[in-house]
């Protein structure tokens, strides 16, 4: 097929008549009246649930190289680009034994059919392996910029496109007993894994590498996407780029991506509004209050860093509380208060763990590639730009996810328990809520003090508390924590409580404090002021803070809470 006419006079307003054509100027199909409506991206993202389970896509799997099948003779014809691949590919292959003939890309006026005949002629009786086509690498993303419109796509499409189905006219034409295999290779015009942008001007030759193995079996087309990631002379790269061509494997599609190979398999579209689109930058939002479905994906343009910031690709966001209650509304007046004036603007996730893939000036200390972990606004996300002072390096044997978890909870805890209550060795704390996720870090942190605990959580969860150390575990359901603490202490009660639970939670744990005893307050609902509780307790000093607006009053507390988390995790005390 050659061309395709679009014909809008034939219909009014935004609809047009479309009109195929072969390679002679036959009409070989029409398509009449294509309505053109305009969609949002956030539409065309939440539409991928009409499909869900009716459509199979192409997914990409990691799998490791065949050994080697007993190997093919002959000349393996390398169609070189100009970037300098296919020349050092000839010479690695040269220097492992092959015979090759390396047909550097300015011998051969791709666009035209009479050079790749000539060069058939040329190689004549020789008898070839493999043909390797890599002039779909001239078009790059930095090319791709500088295309000044439609007219530099289309050249590079001939560059690719265009020389490939000349190419397979002339070796359909000189009708080798034993035809060549085809490798088409092209790099990022698949979202393979980690892709962060596709190239969509060598993406058409795998939509060509696709006819071709339905329509010239015999070549056994095998379409290679390398990585758009790799740097430059990249060594290892060419090595897997060769010993492909040696292992002669069944794969038709594959593509690297950091060093690992992937094949491509259809399986069924799960469809997910939450599935990412592979290249894609996204953020998950709310489109409005009240419903966690109310979740999706956004898609966004990436943010620059700018001076102390990163930016960082996330491999792992954690959810907070915070999260479900902002999703829910129940925070809408504080969200209103802070200028957040619609769900779809109130920013969800609070950290995240990733690769750093960009810095600003005067940062130091945090390159490009550092796995990190990081506090920032919006880590819900597929990229986060945020302050330098909020990122610390991984603790190397927590994972992305595990370490995605911590600055938050651990932040708060450590801000309760060292900095505002001040424990010490030796006291009685009681902790609401122990098996949430600041629950869990305060309890390290009090255990690690050399306090003693009292915890409440759901009874299921008693056995896990006792058996990390927790004195007395009791009900975060029921007010019966409050009489057994005064009996488990003789009636003195506990010198510390960090509470989050609403309530009449609230005064009975004022009531279970020693006199003079500390409370620190962490909730979001039903927050009791300092007044109320002095008037019930006036002995007691009674902390209440939110870690993000005590992060905007102190500079310097969030990067010293998160050092400190990371801190405990290097020194293995958490
Ligand atoms: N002030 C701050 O800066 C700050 C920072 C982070 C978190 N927080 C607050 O601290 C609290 C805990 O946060 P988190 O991230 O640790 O949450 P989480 O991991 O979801 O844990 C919350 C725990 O609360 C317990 N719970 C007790 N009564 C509950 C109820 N009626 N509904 C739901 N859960 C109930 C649950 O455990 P059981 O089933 O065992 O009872 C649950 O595990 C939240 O209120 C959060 O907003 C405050």
């Amino acid at each position: 097929m050659q061309a395709l006419a679009a014909q809008p006079e034939s219909r009014s307003g935004n609809s047009f008549d479309a009109r195929f054509y072969a390679v002679d100027g036959r009409p070989v199909a029409d398509v009449s009246d294509v309505r053109m409506v305009a969609a949002s991206p956030a539409a065309l993202v939440a539409g991928r649930d009409v499909s869900d389970g009716l459509v199979y896509a192409v997914h990409w799997e990691p799998r490791e190289r065949r050994a080697p099948s007993p190997p093919r003779t002959g000349d393996v014809v390398i169609l070189a680009d100009r970037g300098g691949v296919g020349a050092r590919l000839g010479e690695l292959l040269a220097a492992q034994g092959e015979r090759v003939v390396t047909v550097l890309a300015d011998r051969i006026d791709g666009a035209s059919p009479d050079g790749w005949k000539a060069l058939m002629s040329e190689l004549g009786d020789r008898r070839c392996k493999a043909i390797v086509q890599l002039r779909a690498l001239d078009a790059t993303p930095a090319a791709l910029d500088d295309a000044r419109g439609a007219g530099d796509l289309g050249l590079a499409l001939a560059a690719s496109c265009g020389s490939t189905l000349h190419l397979i006219q002339a070796i359909a034409d000189a009708g080798w007993p034993e035809p060549p295999r085809l490798w088409l290779v092209t790099r990022g015009a698949q979202p393979a894994p980690g892709t962060v942008r596709t190239n969509p001007a060598q993406a058409p030759l795998w939509g060509l590498g696709a006819t071709l193995a339905l329509e010239h079996a015999e070549l056994a087309c095998v379409r290679l996407d390398l990585d758009p990631a790799a740097p430059a002379n990249d060594d290892r790269e060419l090595r897997a780029l060769a010993a492909e061509l040696q292992a002669a494997d069944d794969e038709a599609q594959i593509a690297y991506r950091g060093g690992v190979r992937h094949v491509a398999r259809l399986a069924r579209h799960t469809g997910h509004a939450l599935a990412p689109i592979a290249g894609q930058p996204f953020r998950i939002r709310a489109s409005a209050y009240g419903a966690l479905e109310n979740l999706s994906l956004q898609p966004v343009a990436r943010r620059a860093p700018g001076p102390r910031q990163v930016e960082i690709e996330v491999a792992a966001a954690s959810l907070n509380f915070k999260d479900v209650l902002h999703t829910l509304g129940l925070l809408r007046e504080h969200s209103e208060r802070a200028g957040i004036a619609r769900a779809v603007d109130q920013p969800l996730g609070f950290e995240c763990a990733g690769t750093v893939v960009a810095v600003g000036e005067g940062v130091a200390g945090i390159a490009a590639g550092d796995a990190v972990v990081a506090s920032g606004q919006s880590c819900l996300a597929s990229h986060v730009t945020t302050d330098v002072e909020l990122v610390a390096r991984k603790p190397a044997a927590l994972s992305f996810a595990q370490a995605a978890a911590l600055p938050t909870v651990f932040s708060t805890a450590i801000h309760a328990l060292r900095r505002l209550a001040r424990l010490q060795r030796g006291e009685r704390v009681l902790i609401h809520a122990a098996a949430g996720g600041v629950g869990q870090a305060a309890l390290q942190i009090a255990l690690g003090l050399g306090a003693e605990v009292f915890a409440t959580a759901s009874p299921g969860k008693w056995a896990h508390l006792t058996a990390q150390g927790v004195r007395c575990a009791m009900s975060s359901r029921t007010l019966d924590f409050a009489d057994q603490v005064m009996a488990a202490t003789g009636g003195q009660g506990v010198h510390v409580v960090l509470n989050s639970l609403t309530g009449e939670f609230i005064p009975k744990s004022l009531g279970v404090l020693a006199p003079g005893g500390r409370y620190v307050e962490i909730g979001k609902l039903d927050v009791w002021d300092a007044d109320r509780v002095a008037r019930l307790r006036p002995d007691v000093a009674y902390h209440v803070f939110d870690l993000a607006d005590a992060a905007r009053y102190a500079p310097g507390l969030s990067a010293s809470l998160l050092a400190e988390t990371v801190a405990g995790f290097e020194a293995g005390s958490f």
